[in-house]
């Protein structure tokens, strides 16, 4: 996505690591300040460990409600379970009213778990806008400095404010929102760089970020249009703002945090491989059933509710992006509706995963990678109300077939994912690729980019004759 300020990517120079220092307000100390946006129904407890363990430096709760909190909402407190991974991390509430803003903050701060509050003023959501919270309040931002300095004086926790760049381009302009967030007493500020009116959609602008950064003396994250790990440091050093703060680009991608610090290294990005997917679904699908089992004692009818269900329901977006670019994605995303267990789920990813391995081709890459992994995959049902059980996945009858030669290649070379993607920005086609992952024979002219590409990114010397034997 193209944004205002964002300038085109050179390649990255390792001096980019001198952009991203620990980000410290008051007690809180981001050591990696690449952090996961909050994002209701995306963002729980389960994602926000899978993202942790790739190395997002702080994470956010979901939205949630002052004024649920203040009614005793059992709703409302499941989006307050926090796994000891997540930290630190943010409580983060919406409302529009101080003393139900308040009451919520005091709330958090006695549940003892949370390390700051953070107070959502940006949500365009007309659930939220029309009550007047959310993004609503940027329309007045003198709300927003009374919401802060109630909720400051009322809790001892660092207080900090996600916000945009403003509701709409006829209402009160960044710096303006910005200033009284800071005057207010915010210990830090997270900003949207787009208007509440466009949603999630349209150009990201760091001008706008540069000059809140500029104006604030307070540490300032930086939000949106962060699409690839190269945007990370492109966003730093275009705004010289505090952190970054990913959303979309994590969902399906909790891998986007590692790769953003190779980025800011000036090192490629590791593509995970088919079995590492594999793995983070697993992993995530099983926390999230362990996350809805613990959830599901305060629900009403509890005797009717099987958590794995809810889990494997909750669970469908982020397969369907766990997935994407692979084959039989679609396909498995028709029958989603049915799938209601962990092993339906699981079985049903293997049988992409066989399919991408019988057809090469990019991204997946590492058969020899997954035999084993697979093999000894086994899933915990970890429902409430079943007993535990185990099953070993046997490895997919693909893997028996034997390493491709493009891989043998590569593993006799030691050469990684990554190398591989450098072919096709040689101009090798996802096709061409694919042959050669098939072992089929590659012309003269194929040859001569795999190996152009591979000296390049490894520095090492390739010619064809040294990578393939059958010239
Ligand atoms: C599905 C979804 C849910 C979101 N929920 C929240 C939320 O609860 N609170 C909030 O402040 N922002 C929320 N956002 C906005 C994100 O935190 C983030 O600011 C926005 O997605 C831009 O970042 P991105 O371009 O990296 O996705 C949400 C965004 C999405 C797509």
């Amino acid at each position: 996505m193209e944004c205002a300020g964002k300038p085109a990517h050179s390649k990255m120079e390792p001096q980019s690591k001198m952009l991203l220092k620990p980000l410290q307000f008051r007690n809180v100390t981001i050591d990696f300040p690449v952090v996961l946006a909050p994002m209701a129904g995306y963002t729980d407890a389960a994602f926000r460990s899978v993202c942790k363990e790739h190395g997002a430096g702080a994470c956010w709760t979901e939205v949630t409600s002052a004024e649920g909190i203040r009614r005793d909402s059992q709703k409302t407190f499941q989006f307050l379970k926090v796994s000891e991974l997540d930290h630190p991390i943010a409580g983060h509430i919406f409302g529009k009213s101080v003393e139900a803003m308040v009451e919520a903050a005091q709330y958090i701060e006695k549940l003892g778990c949370f390390d700051w509050i953070d107070l959502n003023c940006g949500c365009p959501v007309r659930k939220a806008v029309r009550r007047g919270a959310g993004a609503a309040l940027m329309k007045e931002p003198e709300q927003i400095g009374e919401i802060v300095r109630a909720v400051k004086a009322a809790v001892a926790l660092p207080v900090s404010v996600k916000t945009r760049i403003g509701f709409s381009p006829a209402f009160p302009d960044h710096l303006a929102i910005a200033k009284i967030v800071e005057d207010a007493g915010a210990d830090m500020i997270s900003v949207h760089a787009r208007y509440a009116c466009d949603f999630h959609k349209g150009d990201a602008d760091w001008e706008k970020l540069r000059e809140i950064k500029q104006t604030l003396n307070i540490p300032v994250i930086g939000n949106g249009g962060l699409d690839t790990p190269e945007d990370a440091p492109a966003m730093l050093k275009a705004t010289g703002v505090d952190g970054v703060m990913i959303g979309r680009g994590a969902v399906g991608n909790p891998w986007i945090f590692e790769q953003c610090r190779a980025a800011l290294a000036g090192e490629p990005a590791a593509v995970p491989t088919l079995a590492e997917r594999r793995e983070v679904i697993e992993t995530h699908l099983l926390h999230l059933v362990e996350m809805t089992a613990s959830t599901a004692v305060g629900r009403r009818r509890k005797a009717q509710y099987d958590p794995e269900q809810g889990a494997c329901m909750h669970f469908r977006p982020h397969l369907a992006q766990y997935l994407k670019g692979l084959r039989g994605r679609r396909e498995l995303l028709q029958q989603l509706n049915e799938m209601k267990t962990v092993e339906t789920i699981m079985a049903a990813v293997d049988k992409v995963l066989e399919k991408n391995m019988e057809c090469g081709g990019l991204p997946p890459l590492s058969c020899a990678e997954l035999a084993p992994r697979v093999a000894e995959a086994s899933l915990g049902k970890q429902s409430a109300g079943k007993s535990a059980q185990s099953k070993t996945i046997k490895p997919p009858q693909s893997i028996e077939y034997g390493i491709q030669p493009l891989e043998k290649i590569m593993e006799e070379h030691g050469l990684k994912n990554h190398d591989l993607v450098a072919a096709s920005k040689e101009g090798l086609t996802h096709k061409q690729v694919q042959k050669g992952r098939k072992g089929r024979r590659l012309t003269r002219n194929i040859q001569d980019k795999i190996a152009k590409a591979l000296s390049l990114s490894t520095g090492e010397t390739y010619t064809p004759s040294r990578l393939f034997d059958y010239n």
